[in-house]
């Protein structure tokens, strides 16, 4: 029996596929972008057969390239772009429209609805989550009501709804299982996290039929297997979980008070809470981290809008540099940022502010100013609002009698930056650590496939298989860090008052 692992990784902007070894070493990977739609300002959709090509030939090439048949891989684990939402006839197949991508904004005026019906609290006591166009919900209401028949259709069972995870297991099964796991159900505003089922309440307000919906299981599963003809052989679905989920999986936080930041094109940072699903007051959402078996698993989850986004900016925007890679030289070009502070408030902030109606705001500007301090403070703006999560997941944390966060575990593209890491560390006061594999999300998937076939015995192995490849420790005085901080809330002070 062959103990390697396939991660099927179904980002926003691509497909990934990751072929790793028991010890979590990557062995080969593939990659395919594919298309954004913008149909109009604010909504954003991707075409699901285009999502199942992209994904499977990533899958074939990634065997490929590591040389090895489907036969050689103990299991494969999926971890998909969360939240973005699709619903497909069950006899034909078919979509019935584009998926609605988790960034879309079309469900505003029921969300708007529903906060005025006064059903916050109720959502968030159930769900963890606040209401908002975000979650799959109030898409997937969206759908029956403005896609000719669907409501018919739906009322004789004809109808399924997913996240991509279910859309994928779909395929790979030929239609033979219809699931997902809690991870990916936590996140669309029709689950309750504490029953780990459904709501017939919520799902009633949303006018939802329960027969949409799939199959909820831990995210290490036996979820069925995939019809030889995709792969090569009856490989077997063992794992699933959403990809921030994942990503702490694969970071080995799995006790209270373990945390992950990752940082790309935003920022998602989650705080494992143990089996206790705590509410914040501090504006963190509460989520269903992956669950190894049916024992529940809670974390706290807050998310940057623009974090590695603001290098785009500065390169697409202000013509600041060719290369997004260019940043970090110009960054040291200087010492400091001069008392130069960014907050790159673009589209609003979310946790712990929550505040839709800021905008992007520079403070501090001299005649010295050069464009190496603005990127300076615009790479020092990710580890600001990273901080600002981080101290707020822990004053939550120590309101609920733990302890506050003591390391912080780094992943994601924009993790390789050792200047943004050191600067981090020096904010927070405490040990920032990139692990070898920085491919957490699809290793976490990797993972939950391995536990879920019975390659390890459960979360311990992957424990045991974490490594960190270097550690950030604050230098700088707690003083200076704390003025730092200061200076960065009125800067946002400014940017919520324009
Ligand atoms: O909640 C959205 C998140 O799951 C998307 O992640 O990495 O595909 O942008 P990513």
């Amino acid at each position: 029996m062959s103990d390697f692992l396939l991660a099927l990784d179904q980002g926003t902007s691509s497909s990934r596929s990751i072929v790793f070894d028991a010890r979590g070493r990557i062995v080969a990977m593939a990659q395919r972008e594919f298309r954004q739609i913008y149909p109009q300002p604010g909504w954003v959709e991707h075409d699901a057969d285009e999502i199942w090509s992209s994904q499977l030939a990533t899958a074939r090439e990634a065997l490929d390239t590591a040389g090895l048949k489907a036969a050689d891989i103990r299991a494969l684990g999926i971890t998909n772009q969360r939240e973005t939402t699709l619903v497909w006839n069950r006899k034909t197949g078919r979509p019935i429209h584009n998926a609605i991508v988790w960034q879309d904004r079309r469900a505003e005026p029921t969300c708007a609805a529903m906060r005025e019906q006064g059903l916050s609290e109720l959502v968030q006591r159930k769900t963890g989550l606040v209401i908002d166009a975000y979650f799959s919900g109030t898409k997937l209401k969206w759908l029956l009501d403005h896609v000719p028949d669907a409501r018919e259709q739906a009322a004789r069972g004809e109808l399924a709804f997913g996240t991509i995870d279910s859309w994928l297991v779909w395929q790979l099964t030929n239609g033979e299982v219809h699931a997902t796991d809690v991870s990916n159900a936590s996140r669309t505003m029709l689950f309750d996290i504490h029953a780990n089922d459904w709501d017939d309440e919520l799902l009633h307000l949303l006018d939802i039929p329960r027969e949409l919906l799939p199959a909820v299981h831990p995210s290490a599963h036996d979820f069925g297997r995939a019809a030889p003809e995709h792969l090569g052989a009856a490989l077997m679905i063992g794992g699933i979980a959403g990809d921030q989920q994942a990503a702490l999986f694969g970071q080995a936080c799995f006790s209270a008070g373990m945390a992950k930041n990752t940082y790309g094109t935003g920022c998602f940072m989650l705080m494992h809470t143990g089996a206790r699903a705590q509410v914040s007051s501090n504006g963190l959402l509460t989520t269903s981290a992956a669950q190894e078996s049916a024992k529940p698993a809670y974390a706290f989850e807050g998310g940057v809008f623009i974090g590695g986004a603001v290098v785009q900016w500065l390169r697409d925007g202000l013509r600041a540099f060719p290369a997004s890679s260019d940043v970090q030289g110009l960054a040291e070009s200087v010492p400091d940022a001069g008392g130069v502070v960014f907050v790159p408030a673009f589209t609003g902030l979310g946790a712990p502010y929550w505040n839709a109606d800021a905008r992007g705001t520079i403070t501090g500007l001299t005649r010295g100013t050069t464009m190496a301090h603005i990127a300076r403070a615009a790479l020092e703006s990710i580890a600001f609002q990273s901080a600002a999560l981080l101290q707020a997941m822990s004053r939550d944390a120590v309101a609920a009698g733990g302890s506050p966060v003591h390391e912080l575990r780094v992943d994601g593209g924009a993790c390789v930056n050792n200047l943004l890491m050191q600067f981090q560390a020096d904010l927070l006061g405490i040990p920032v650590v990139r692990p070898k594999v920085i491919e957490t999300t699809a290793l976490g998937a990797a993972y939950l496939a391995g536990i879920g076939s019975g390659l390890y015995a459960g979360t311990g192995d992957v424990a045991h298989n974490w490594q960190a490849e270097r550690t950030f420790h604050p230098t700088l005085p707690r003083e200076r860090a704390e003025e730092l901080m200061a200076s960065w809330e009125r800067a946002v002070r400014q940017a919520t008052t324009t």
